[in-house]
């Protein structure tokens, strides 16, 4: 199933389910110091969440596909991408929202439904996490989705509580796993591995070795549901939410990863065609490590992404803020392509490309393609 089928079908799905669809907001924050970029599908209702603002909807129900940058405050990623199956500088998050509607109950059912009915993933290949204090979640997944406690793992608080940003609405959360090892035709234990997980026949794991291959990748994370219902102060203190609320994470280049059957995001139709660019400009490479090179090129198709959705969005390069982590990002990449023996602008026609295969989605890139272009080259040179 193709990324952009995902995207249509998880809107809809929520959409019967009487949520409003509702655009992305942009990746720079509204009135928010506390946030560099918007990092999550919850930002935009924060003070929904918080009972500062009304419900965006009359029925307290929201969807979105969300652009989201993780390269610089809370949640930054940026050293890790191209070398790891998973992080990305830019990526989509499909979010289903509760703003003091449903609770627990009907969340957990929306999930399970959308992932075993919509998706059609089989659910002997799936795994729950929860926070190790919540056993209303865990006794939820045993009533609806028929899930044994062999299937359910209590966490603690650095996987299994939500926050956005070290103040603001947060809260426990359970997640959705699906085991690489059954449903990615190329997955395989990295080389070295130890332990009962890398044994790909094998299907009943203690917590353990549940973590250890959930760290290592076998099993992956697609969705987060949070139960929003605290307010995180300054002093670390937990204030109640006035309304318990709703908000989930489900990473789309995830997904794709697993529809597709592969075992890294960068392998899905979303990349594939950024990476034919990116082997189009470099030509032919000086043979050296294999594994370097692909890394260098996925580092390319990222950050071209991330180049691509920040400057439509009205982020320049700068000496600081945004600017400057936009600036480090769009350096990064031309760092990667000169290792790789290009001496002149790369990632510009890798960034045409993003506004190309996107486009019909987040029209922005278009309505911008010549600023994102020309400045995109312009950093490029200067920098080289
Ligand atoms: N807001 C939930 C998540 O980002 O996973």
């Amino acid at each position: 199933m193709q990324a952009s089928e995902i995207r249509t079908r998880f809107l809809k799905f929520f959409e019967r389910e009487g949520h409003k669809i509702l655009p992305s907001s942009s990746l720079v924050p509204a009135d928010d110091p506390t946030l560099l970029f918007t990092n999550a599908g919850m930002v935009q209702f924060k003070r929904v969440f918080l009972g500062n603002e009304e419900s965006p909807s009359p029925t307290r129900r929201a969807t979105t596909a969300q652009k989201c940058v993780r390269a610089g405050g809370k949640h930054n990623d940026l050293e890790q991408v191209g070398h790891t199956a998973r992080h990305h500088t830019f990526f989509e998050m499909l979010g289903n929202f509760s703003f003091g509607d449903y609770f627990k109950r009907d969340a957990t059912g929306f999930a399970w439904r959308f992932v075993t009915d919509e998706l059609g993933l089989a659910p002997e290949n799936l795994r729950v996490t929860v926070f190790h204090e919540d056993a209303e979640a865990r006794a939820l997944w045993k009533e609806i989705a028929g899930l044994g406690d062999d299937r359910i793992f209590g966490l603690g608080e650095k996987d299994n509580f939500w926050q956005m940003g070290d103040t603001g609405p947060c809260g426990p959360c359970t997640e959705i796993y699906v085991d690489l090892a059954r449903v990615a035709k190329d997955w395989s234990a990295p080389a070295g591995a130890t332990g009962s997980w890398t044994d790909p026949s094998k299907v009943d794991f203690d917590t353990e070795a549940f973590v250890e291959g959930a760290e290592a990748g076998r099993f992956v994370e697609i969705w987060n549901l949070v139960f929003m219902q605290f307010d995180r102060q300054h002093d670390g203190t937990l204030a109640p939410l006035p309304r318990p609320s709703v908000d989930t994470g489900a990473g789309l280049e995830r997904i794709a990863a697993v529809m597709q059957g592969v075992s890294n995001n960068f392998d899905t139709d979303l990349f594939s065609p950024l990476l034919a660019a990116v082997d189009e400009q470099l030509g032919a490479v000086p043979l050296t490590d294999e594994r370097e090179v692909i890394a260098a090129k996925r580092v390319i198709a990222d950050h071209a992404r991330a180049l691509a959705f920040l400057l439509a969005d009205g982020v320049y390069p700068s000496n600081e803020g945004r600017g400057y982590v936009l600036r480090r990002i769009l350096r990064r990449g031309v760092r990667y392509a000169w290792l790789l023996g290009r001496r002149e602008p790369t990632l510009t026609r890798v960034v045409e490309k993003v506004i190309d295969t996107m486009h019909d989605v987040y029209p922005e890139l278009a309505q911008r393609r010549k600023e994102i272009a020309t400045t995109t080259r312009a950093e490029e040179e200067r920098f080289l």
